[in-house]
């Protein structure tokens, strides 16, 4: 991929694999700086985009080191970050110092080189984060710089392609947006096998530990009668049959209030039913589900005590077939995530092999093969699996498939699997950054300060 000769040039900050860039190159710009500290990432960029980036950006340091070391350029690029606003994190947002003041550095390049344009990517969790404060001391600051801000957020599935990831925009101007449009939304329906390569090797098995949870909840699905509506909550098997207490007090609370005998003689079932009496209270904490057990959880949130209630008249509607599926599978040898599922394909057809499966600390998630699952950085436990119908055996979406669901199809991804996967669940989607950018920078060939003719951009967007 060649940047020597763009009609505008970007820098991308946060570069990661590069998803600004790929986009930004491919509206006919050319990358000026990076900045990438993961020590894999940054010398990958090199062989993607021969630019070799800077590293950790906060070592940029004062306004006149930016000035010097950070090219000029027209747009400035950059996915900050995101932990420190993200719902899966402790939120603590500009509070963490280490992470969630790189918005920061953003704003100083900002300042000191005044690009025309920028875009920032984040989770739209940083909308709502701190009360909306957060967005509004963003606002705020690039506003004062001058910029004309807007936000709004996609998701690849927006633009036909099978990922659902939404993802907070950021676009500012310093010539203003009366020009500016954000792009279409499609509401075309997605296909997942638009993306799958039948060219690239399988990549590594999946566990038999993880295959047999799939045949266990595929038999689950087979033997639930046709007329039988599934439920839409999460299915807790070690519901069925359980009956501790939940609604007027927990286990816990029972556990402090008898703290000899706690659930023995109170004839109760713990998970799947076993019985409890006569046990020792680590015994029968052990036979509790981990969602019923913590120390502190003297009193269940309405959310849980719902699941828990509705799973247990599920089981008592249905046990006649559910008995024998729990005598042969026998869910409470697999390890307790095995034990959910999360059916996410209401109406279908319940062939477990025709769908998409992710297997979640929530449950074995079940969905259709209309979009993946958003790609996530987190662990490669969680990369989206393919039923056998979709692709002939059942396997891990590849790295290169993966890579496809964020439009960086073109582009060297990092050696090891597990590293390429990482790398893909923080990128940026290109197809949605280019579509962005293709409206941002129309305006550009009217901005006083461009160094380019009009024709020579118009020629870049076009
Ligand atoms: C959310 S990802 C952005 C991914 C990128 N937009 C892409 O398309 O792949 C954030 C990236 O910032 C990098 N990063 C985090 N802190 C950094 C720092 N202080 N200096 C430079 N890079 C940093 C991370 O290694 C990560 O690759």
């Amino acid at each position: 991929m060649g940047t020597s000769s763009g009609t505008f040039r970007f820098i991308d900050l946060f570069a990661g694999l590069g998803g600004f860039h790929v986009a930004l190159d491919e509206l006919g710009g050319q990358g000026v700086f990076a900045a990438e500290w993961e020590p894999t990432l940054n010398a990958l960029y090199r062989d993607n985009f021969a630019i070799r980036p800077w590293s950790d950006i906060n070592d940029l340091g004062s306004d006149e080191d930016v000035a010097r070391e950070v090219p000029d350029h027209e747009v400035l690029t950059a996915g900050f970050p995101c932990q420190p606003f993200s719902k899966a994190g402790d939120q603590m947002g500009f509070a963490d110092t280490a992470q969630g003041n790189l918005f920061f550095a953003v704003h100083q390049i900002l300042r000191v080189k005044r690009p025309r344009r920028f875009i920032l990517e984040n989770v739209p969790n940083i909308l709502n984060h701190d009360g909306g404060r957060t967005k509004r001391t963003i606002i705020a600051m690039l506003q004062e710089l001058g910029y004309e801000v807007d936000i709004e957020h996609f998701s690849p599935h927006e633009f036909g392609i099978p990922q659902v990831r939404d993802r907070a925009y950021f676009v500012g101007s310093l010539d203003g947006l009366d020009g500016f449009e954000w792009p279409t939304k499609h509401k075309d329906p997605t296909d997942i096998t638009s993306v799958l390569r039948h060219d690239v090797p399988s990549s590594r098995p999946i566990p038999p530990s993880t295959l047999n949870a799939i045949d266990m909840w595929g038999d689950f699905l087979k033997r639930s009668p046709a007329d039988l509506k599934m439920p839409s909550f999460p299915i807790w098997s070690m519901e069925f049959g359980a009956t501790y207490p939940y609604e007027d007090e927990t286990p816990a609370g029972v556990w402090t209030r008898r703290s000899k005998h706690g659930l023995s003689g109170m004839h109760v079932g713990g998970s799947f039913g076993f019985k409890l009496d006569g046990l020792t209270i680590p015994d029968q904490q052990a036979l509790i589900p981990s969602h019923a057990r913590r120390e502190s959880d003297f009193q269940f949130p309405n959310w849980k005590r719902g699941f828990i209630r509705q799973n247990r008249k599920f089981y008592e509607d249905n046990v006649d077939w559910i008995e024998p599926w729990l005598r042969e599978w026998r869910p409470w040898e697999f390890h307790s995530s095995f034990q959910k599922l999360e059916w996410n394909a209401q109406g279908e057809e319940r062939d477990i092999d025709n769908f998409v499966l992710q297997m979640r600390a929530s449950g074995v998630r079940v969905k259709r093969p209309t979009t993946a699952p958003s790609l996530i950085a987190f662990t490669q436990t969680q990369v989206p699996i393919l039923g056998a119908n979709l692709t002939g055996q059942r396997r891990y979406m590849t790295p290169a498939e993966c890579a496809e669901l964020q439009s960086l199809g073109g582009i060297q991804l990092p050696a090891s699997e597990l590293a390429a996967y990482k790398a893909l669940g923080n990128a940026v989607n290109a197809r949605v950054v280019k579509a962005i950018a293709n409206s941002l920078l129309d305006g550009l060939c009217d901005s006083p300060a461009s160094p380019h003719t009009d024709h020579e951009l118009l020629g870049a967007i076009a």
